[in-house]
């Protein structure tokens, strides 16, 4: 199949985009055997979970990748919004080389001199009492889940192995056979049961519903994604966290908040929950934790919850090790330094409003918050298509759910550069 660029796409990006090498913007056809050799050799030995899109990326800086045949991109995506920070940030890079050369894991079955700075650095940021550290989203997640039941039983006093945790339907935490029991979308979870009982299910942005499960004294928590990130970037209604806060409280249930991919300014807020001035009694942190370099997860909680866990009842030997607590220190500075949360604001604002002007029989809807965006593409056309010509004209993004397709550039893009991806985007799109 073959995908050409379409002209007018090419005369406006060579009139306007000086900085942007034109040989980014070819066709895949054009792709020679070095890219090929790349996608058949992924293919022959590694597992087919993924179906990646067609480019051989082997370069990353800032707000930029470049695939093997020198081709430069937009990044539009971000590593699923782990590269908040951009790619090879300066400053994180620094601090992983330079505990690289000193200590890089020492297990927890020790003390280090670096693991200290890093929990007293994020508590005191997030204000809670502790971090439990892991390294993944999903085991941040698992994390959540093992405190709430703890806490319910020894706290709440639920009957032994009958707790519950709600979640919200289109729920994504990742792959794990706990996070797919809870899950709804059936790409997820046929042929892998039996279920994780105890997750009962309620409609995302539905309080009444929620306040049905609450009622049950069994309840022991709700877990969920202040916006829903893989389900199409699902924006609640205004208020939702504030009374998720407020049921949370009346029924002594546990909020948990996973902010792994609306956290760490990618809403235009340090967290999405900030946008209502709402703490969870559970944060789940990770993916931008470490600015893309390395897995960092973290569970946050005050003592009443996190106490509840005791020596060798949870852990894992990476978590928590010297050079990812340095990396997600450096991480976190950076999101402060260099304001990312108002810059995802700012740029988030101009990005929704612009492609709102799309033709509406080409896409349906815009939506999102900050840089966490999506639209919806009508029946007719095919977001894979759609995602295929942005790659060919310098800009890669990708489907998510059908006909959805997110995007999540790094938050460190400035105006002129949003202009001009709102302009590839723009010329992409009406060109179909
Ligand atoms: C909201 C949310 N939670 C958890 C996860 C899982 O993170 P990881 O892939 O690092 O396990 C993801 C991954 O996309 C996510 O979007």
């Amino acid at each position: 199949m073959q995908r050409f660029v379409n002209k007018s796409v090419v005369n406006f990006l060579a009139d306007s985009i000086t900085a942007f090498n034109l040989s980014a913007v070819r066709s895949v056809a054009t792709y020679t055997e070095k890219s090929k050799n790349i996608f058949k050799r992924e293919d022959k030995y590694g597992a087919h979970n993924y179906a990646p899109i067609q480019v051989a990326l082997s370069k990353g800086k800032g707000i930029y990748l470049w695939d093997v045949e020198g081709n430069k991109y937009y990044d539009f995506l971000s590593a699923y919004s782990a590269v908040n920070q951009g790619h090879c940030h300066p400053k994180i890079l620094k601090a992983l080389t330079d505990q690289a050369e000193v200590l890089t894991l020492t297990s927890r079955a020790f003390y280090n001199n670096v693991l200290g700075e890093y929990e007293q650095y994020i508590t005191q940021m997030f204000g809670y009492d502790k971090v439990l550290p892991m390294n993944t989203g999903v085991e941040g997640g698992e994390t959540a889940c093992k405190l709430a039941r703890k806490w319910a039983y020894t706290v709440k006093k639920v009957p032994d192995n009958k707790a519950k945790i709600v979640f919200a339907e289109g729920n994504f935490w990742g792959r794990t056979l706990g996070a797919v029991s809870s899950s709804t979308d059936p790409d997820c979870y046929t042929g892998f049961g039996p279920f994780m009982p105890g997750f009962p299910i309620v409609p995302f942005n539905d309080v009444e519903a929620l306040e049905k499960e609450f009622k049950d004294p069994n309840c022991a928590a709700f877990m969920v994604e202040p916006i829903q990130g893989e389900a199409g970037v699902n924006v609640p209604s205004d208020g939702y966290l504030k009374k998720i806060r407020e049921l949370c409280d009346k029924y002594n249930v546990l909020w948990i908040a996973d902010e792994v991919q609306t956290g760490l300014c990618r809403t235009g807020k340090m967290l999405a929950v900030d946008h209502e001035n709402v703490k969870p009694d559970i944060l789940v942190l990770g993916k931008a934790l470490s600015g893309g370099v390395l897995p960092v997860a973290a569970v946050l909680a005050n003592d009443e919850v996190m106490l509840t866990i005791k020596p060798g009842e949870h852990g894992s030997t990476f978590g928590g090790n010297p050079l990812a607590c340095k990396v997600a220190i450096a991480a976190l500075e950076v999101l402060v330094e260099e304001k990312l949360a108002e810059n995802a604001e700012k740029l988030g604002k101009i990005l929704r409003s612009e492609l709102s002007q799309l033709p509406k029989d080409k896409v349906k809807l815009v939506r999102g918050k900050g840089l966490l965006n999506a639209i919806i593409i009508q029946k007719e056309y095919n977001a894979m298509d759609v995602c295929l010509k942005l790659r060919d004209n310098g800009l890669l993004a990708k489907p998510t759910h059908g006909d959805i397709i997110r995007f999540a550039p790094p938050l460190t893009m400035n105006e002129k550069e949003l202009r001009q991806c709102i302009s590839i985007i723009k010329s992409t799109i009406e060109a179909f």
